[in-house]
């Protein structure tokens, strides 16, 4: 699959990785229990293709990720049990380099044997990493052979593995998961085959603008679910109780309707609803047989002739882009409308279908579908802002430099 994005970048295929150390700048944020062990692994398993490759092919392998927002170094935020887990998936020993920078760290990294490999320490516990600092990347890449960016997820972040470290190396390029992502979300913006249906969902409408305005010149009909629907319900003047409504928002989207129709364009919004008095009260939830919802209420999903127009929706589509789940997915009682989408689009074998991480990929997962969509970005705000047309500094920073940024480089000499 040919990607316009990725012109001119480097794979891990590129280069002779045997007896090279190999820095794998992956994205291994995983969500955790409260007792620290690893609550969904996606992120590490989607890793796994380019990790193997670097074994089999006896590289020297460094890798790197950051995990959660820690302030400083805060022992909950250690990556020790992502390391023990890949090392137990991998049947091989990773040891967790504690500081980077610390000549300790250089001493075991210039003792880095064929197929070994050592993992660092969460990269955000030095403040060069988010700061982009040079000098942090250079301890890094002073280091390193060749770098290999295969952290998607992490790749809207300029910071120092992301940007100013690919600059300070000479080989680079991406992995297998990046190259995946890239070619998927491309389809996507670029070469969509019609019927192009977009299912969105989740509480704001105010996240999903931009991404909304992007892919309503492509998308054939909008399918709108979750708490952002009741926003969509309150331009058209219907009743919607005590729902989460934007206020601010109802303008953008009574505007976004209207511009929709002028363009054939359709959107589609909930015929009926699950309901509650209480979020928290599952027992005492109903149907509301109505796109209206009554006063002291507040819809918690969409309802089931929704569901039954919306799988019918996707059942014709040819393409597919979900973002978002269809109500509160996390509490049984009021999956079943995300459920209902995950299923059909998983029954659409012939159609592309692409779920842009965070909430949905944990519906896709949890919905027990995940295996029959064709790609489950692990990028949450990577594939939104990616989709959105914007470059990511990641991916930018792989790019070889273009002949005259070569020339200055190189004191004007071609
Ligand atoms: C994510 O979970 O979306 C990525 O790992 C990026 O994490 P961040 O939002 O903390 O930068």
């Amino acid at each position: 699959m040919a990607s316009k994005t990725l012109d001119g970048i480097k794979s891990i295929e590129n280069f002779q990785i045997e007896d090279k150390r190999l820095f794998l700048r992956l994205d291994l944020n995983v969500p955790m229990n409260e007792d620290l062990t690893i609550a969904d692994d996606t992120r590490i398993r989607a890793a796994m293709p380019t990790i193997k490759y670097a074994i089999e092919k006896g590289a020297k392998i460094i890798i790197a990720s950051h995990f959660g927002r820690p302030k400083g170094v805060e022992e909950k935020y250690s990556l020790e049990p992502v390391a023990k887990y890949l090392s137990e998936k991998l049947n091989k020993e990773i040891m967790l380099v504690e500081e980077p920078r610390g000549h300790a760290a250089r001493a075991l990294l210039s003792g880095l044997k064929p197929s070994q490999i050592i993992m660092l320490e969460n990269l955000r516990f030095d403040p060069g990493e988010e700061k982009n600092d040079r000098e942090f990347a250079q301890s890094m890449a002073g280091q390193t052979d060749i770098y290999i960016n295969d952290a998607f997820g992490a790749s809207h972040r300029a910071h120092a593995s992301i940007v100013a470290m690919p600059g300070l190396v000479d080989k680079k390029g991406i992995g297998f998961l990046m190259r995946k992502e890239i070619e998927m979300l491309d389809t996507i913006r670029f070469t969509p085959q019609a019927p192009f249906l977009t299912i969105l969902g989740g509480a704001k409408v105010s996240d999903k603008i931009e991404v909304i305005e992007v892919l309503m010149d492509k998308v054939d009909t909008m399918i709108i679910g979750g708490a952002m629907a009741y926003t969509f319900l309150a331009a058209q003047k219907i009743q919607t109780g005590k729902s989460l409504v934007e206020k601010d928002k109802i303008s953008f989207a009574a505007d976004l309707l209207k511009r929709a129709e002028m363009r054939r364009k359709r959107i589609l919004v909930p015929i009926d609803h699950r309901i509650t008095q209480d979020i928290k009260d599952t027992e005492g939830s109903k149907i509301c047989d109505g796109a209206a919802i009554p006063d002291g209420w507040l819809g918690v999903d969409i309802g089931p002739k929704t569901a039954e127009l919306y799988a019918k929706e996707i059942a014709r589509a040819k393409t597919i882009f979900w973002n978002g789940p269809m109500g509160v997915f996390e509490t049984e009682a009021f999956s079943a409308g995300t459920f209902k989408v995950a299923r059909a689009i998983a029954e659409n074998e012939k159609a592309i279908s692409v779920v842009g991480g965070g909430d949905s990929a944990a519906a896709a997962e949890a919905s027990g579908q995940a295996e029959k969509f064709t790609h489950i970005s692990t990028g949450g705000g990577a594939s939104l802002e990616f989709l959105q047309g914007e470059k990511l500094p990641g991916i930018e920073a792989l790019r070889p430099p273009k002949r005259s940024e070569k020339n200055i480089e190189d004191g004007g000499m071609l």
